[in-house]
């Protein structure tokens, strides 16, 4: 028999009237995000199979329909014809075959021969704790219908030397031959990815693991989601390693994404690193994936929340967003994330003002969904602050200190507090903060922080009552400031 759990339910068993009533129960409108993606009820986390092809954005998302625990994964899709405007497609994969028995676990999409290939892990589970995990395969045809590979799975199981946690497959192609990463744990707990090749997408071979060079042996016991990318003629690897340890600022959270810069040499299987940092500094972000949109710029999107942790919306039937979606650029052996040009649609109303901070400015404000672009200028190097989601209940700040070139965030000061035992503040150290460029996204209860011109980011969701929507600026000595505010509207 094999392994269940009530958790372990797809989709199409629930009837209409008990769907229906996930939906109402998911219904309250407070914390719900405008132009941010988010499950219409359960559960989201990472973002899956994204693509550009045939004229649309294709989108999937991990979804479990039943509650906001980590259940049976289902992949949701949505599409969209500019990144910004949304529209729910429906159910793309429900994991109902023995090869996939505990969840269509994540993975990546590429277009082969005109089709989109959607690659995923089968998770099956024999136990509590004993699992094995398929690489899994289905296509997208030209009418954007999703159909499961009739030779199901590609990789049956794992390799010898590896636990169950085989998974996350990103494919892709180069010199005629087409790789697979996958993210692994080695049977002595540490983590690593995998690759394998083929000729044709479908036939995969196991060639070995890729070492990064120089690199520390363990670092961390299970890599997640391998993401990789050729940004301004330069390798990146993005992944989410699990059990790595605190390093000054860096990787506060309970599980933490990280990037490396260099070159990717597949003959040989090494990665030579130049590079390595955290991808983002904030609370709230990880299993980021990464892919080609229209004019070929790389475009990625994160889980904007964490496992393990209860959040406030869990009481109300609906779990977690993406991050808005963010251009990737290489600039001095740095990534910089910034959001995708597309946002300037979702503009409405707009305001500019420019003027001399003297101590503090308040801009009065109501909207939750909002755009903040704000630039600082002033003589001597000083302190300045920010807060968010501000009423005389609460507040979510920024210290910008430009003696030290470091931002941080402090979230400590807000009514409702979560995950408070991993720290209530994130710091991010720039290579200067003499200019200092902001651009600031809030929608309802997400907040993700661009510093000049993206070379660090910081993403925190962040509940705040209904009445705090006001926006303050704290200057230590007299400054310039410079400010470009839009409303933005319904992407979803
Ligand atoms: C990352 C992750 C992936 C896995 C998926 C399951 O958040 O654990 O490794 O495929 O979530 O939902």
């Amino acid at each position: 028999m094999t392994y269940t759990e009530p958790k372990y339910r797809v989709i199409t068993s629930a009837s209409k009237e008990e769907l229906e009533q996930l939906k109402e129960q998911a219904m309250d409108p407070l914390w719900k995000p405008t132009y941010h993606i988010y499950p219409e009820y359960g559960l989201l986390n990472d973002p899956n199979g994204l693509a550009y092809y045939k004229g649309k954005y294709r989108l999937f998302h991990q979804w479990y329909p039943f509650g906001t625990n980590h259940g049976m994964k289902h992949w949701a899709q949505l599409e969209s014809e500019d990144l910004v405007n949304w529209k729910r497609v429906g159910v793309a994969l429900i994991p109902t075959e023995d090869y996939e028995s505990h969840g269509a676990y994540s993975g990546a999409a590429l277009e082969v021969q005109d089709k989109l290939y959607l690659y995923y892990t089968g998770n099956v589970k024999y136990d509590k704790v004993n699992r094995s995990a398929n690489q899994c395969l289905a296509i997208m045809d030209e009418t954007g219908k999703v159909e499961k590979y009739g030779h199901n799975p590609l990789i049956l199981g794992v390799p010898d030397g590896y636990t169950g946690h085989v998974r996350d497959p990103k494919v892709f192609q180069k010199d005629n031959m087409y790789y697979m990463f996958l993210g692994a744990q080695r049977i002595d707990e540490t983590g690593t990815f995998l690759v394998y090749e083929s000729p044709d997408a479908l036939q995969w071979n196991f060639r070995g693991e890729l070492q990064l060079q120089p690199f520390e042996e363990s670092f961390g016991y299970m890599w997640e989601c391998p993401d990789y990318a050729k940004i301004d003629g330069k390798d990146v690897l993005i992944f989410s390693p699990q059990g790595i340890e605190r390093n000054g600022n860096k990787y506060h959270n309970i599980f933490n994404v990280t990037y490396v810069i260099g070159r990717l040499d597949l003959e040989n299987l090494i990665f030579e690193v130049d590079e390595m940092d955290e991808m983002d500094g904030g609370f709230d972000f990880y299993a980021p994936q990464s892919f080609k949109a229209r004019e070929g710029e790389i475009t990625l999107f994160a889980w904007a929340g964490m496992g393990e942790f209860e959040y406030p919306t869990d009481a109300k039937g609906w779990a977690h967003m993406l991050t808005f979606p963010r251009t990737l650029r290489v600039i001095e052996n740095r990534v910089h994330q910034m959001p995708v040009k597309a946002l300037e649609l979702l503009r409405e109303e707009g305001r500019k003002e420019e003027g001399i901070l003297q101590q503090s400015l308040l801009i009065q404000n109501t909207s939750k969904a909002y755009e903040l672009n704000l630039t600082l200028k002033s003589e001597e190097l000083q302190t300045f602050k920010l807060h968010l989601l501000a009423s005389d209940k609460e507040k979510l700040s920024i210290t910008l200190d430009q003696k030290t070139n470091e931002v941080t965030l402090d979230r400590s000061q807000l009514v409702h507090q979560f995950a408070s035992e991993y720290g209530t503040e994130r710091t991010v150290a720039l290579s200067s903060l003499k200019q200092i460029e902001l651009k600031i996204l809030v929608d309802h209860s997400l907040v993700e922080i661009f510093i000049n011109h993206g070379e660090k980011t910081l993403t925190t969701r962040a509940f705040p009552l209904e009445q705090s929507t006001d926006i303050i600026f704290e200057a230590t000595k007299q400054a310039s400031y410079e400010y470009h505010y839009y409303e933005l509207k319904r992407g979803l």
